[in-house]
This record gives C-alpha cells, structure tokens and sequence, in this order.
C-alpha cells in the first residue's frame, strides 16, 4: 500500500484491512476460486433474502453471494433457500467487512447491493459510506460496476449522495422507488405505510483508484480456528 499516491477519491482515513480476523469457520466459496464464473454479485444484510432469492431465480446469468449476520434472519433465508434449487445463490452468515476482506479478490465484482440498511442515526460513523471500509468495498468492485443503495430514510439518501459526490467522486444517480416495488422485507413494509423510498446508483469510472487495487488477504489456514 503507497500512502502519498493519487487516489480518485478524498478519503484521508485509510481502512485497515490486515488488522481483522477470518470469520469463524471460513472458507472461500468455490465460486470465487473457479474459473470459469458468471458475473459476480455481492448483497449486504440480505435480511430474510426476499432480494437475493427473486434475484436468483430471475438472473440465471449472475452468481449472487447474499451476507447476512443476524442468525434469525440468515435461518429464515436459508430455510426459504433450501426449498428451492438455486445454484447461483450463496448465503453466507458472516459479518460482511470481514467476510469481504478475505474473501473477495480486487476487480471482481460486478455489482453490490445495500437494500435498506440499517439507518446508524445515532452512529452516523456507521453509515456504510461514511466508513474508511468503503474505499475497501469499491476497490472489489469492477470498472463499471455497480453499488445499489436503498433507504426510506431522507437524511440517510442525502449524506450518501454527497459523500458519493464529495468524498468518493462517482458518477450516480438518485432515484425514488417506485410505489409498487417489492424487493425487499423492509421495502414492502415502507411502501406500504406510504413512505418514500430513495435508491442510489453509483458506478465505478474507468481508472478509479484506490489503495486497496492490488491488496489481497492472506490465506487462511482452515485447520487452525
Ligand atoms: C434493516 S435490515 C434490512 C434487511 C433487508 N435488506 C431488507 O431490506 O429487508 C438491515 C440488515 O443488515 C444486516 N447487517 C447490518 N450490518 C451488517 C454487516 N456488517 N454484515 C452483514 N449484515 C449486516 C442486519 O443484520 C439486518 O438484517
């Protein structure tokens, strides 16, 4: 890591990845480490996985890795996931900044999903792009990929978009949900109470760099716990 290089953002803070553990029990899917893959997508706090199984069924073409960390909702997912023959599916019950850090390679993911999280309002340090972490999650992503962030909550949508536009300087697009959205759990329950929901679209432009292109994790020793 070169700490005086020009970055394409002006996040000074650098997340430290070396210093976080595996996840208990960790492997690398087999889908990251094969060669042959279809393009990879990645959702953070899948919840229930309401998102991550119609997104599934209706993209054949993508493998989509869903994290969850709360065991009650990862159970409820994954008793709805055995149910059904999903092979570009993988639950993961795992914290996703670490799981991300030892698992995902830079470049290598097409696009990344945040539906509706949780909302940190008396942690606003904990908002995902308010997060060091963040330049972490973008140098996984691909040239052109894609971050989707959805939230019902106004205040939450503007500090994203002008982190995304001051701190990290990505081309993106604001949008409300439409009405009759059902993707998520929680979008259901917001539309239905009448509220409005906000979606962010960031891509990621050709030459984007940050101090994480070529940082990989080191291996893990499966048989040490
Ligand atoms: C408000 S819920 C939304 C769940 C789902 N996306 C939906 O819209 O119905 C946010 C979820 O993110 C999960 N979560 C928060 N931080 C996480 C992290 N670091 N790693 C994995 N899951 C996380 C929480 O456990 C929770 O289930």
């Amino acid at each position: 890591m070169n700490q005086t290089e020009p970055y394409s953002h002006n996040q000074k803070r650098a997340f430290q990845p070396e210093k976080l553990s595996a996840p208990r029990n960790f492997s690398i899917p087999k889908i990251i480490q094969s060669d042959n893959k279809l393009p990879l997508i990645l959702e953070i706090g899948a919840g229930k996985g309401k998102h991550a199984l119609s997104f599934s069924a209706e993209n054949p073409d993508k493998h989509l890795i869903a994290i969850e960390r709360t065991r009650n909702k990862f159970e409820a997912f994954t008793k709805l996931f055995n149910q059904q023959s999903l092979d570009n599916l993988t639950p993961i019950h795992a914290d996703a900044i670490a799981w991300t850090v030892y698992a995902i390679p830079p470049s290598s993911l097409a696009s990344i999903y945040i539906l509706y999280p949780n909302p940190e309002q008396h942690n606003p340090n904990q908002q995902w792009l308010n997060m060091p972490f963040f330049e972490f999650l973008l140098s996984r992503l691909q040239t052109g990929g894609e971050i989707v962030l959805a939230t019902n909550i106004e205040a939450y949508m503007d500090n994203a978009e002008q982190q995304t536009s001051s701190l990290w300087q990505l081309p993106h697009e604001r949008q409300v949900v439409a009405a009759e959205s059902q993707r998520t759990h929680f979008e259901v329950k917001y539309l239905a109470r009448g509220e409005r929901c906000w979606q962010l679209t960031m891509t990621k432009p050709q030459g984007y760099r940050t101090r994480f292109d070529s940082w990989h994790a080191p291996a893990v020793d499966k048989d040490i716990k």
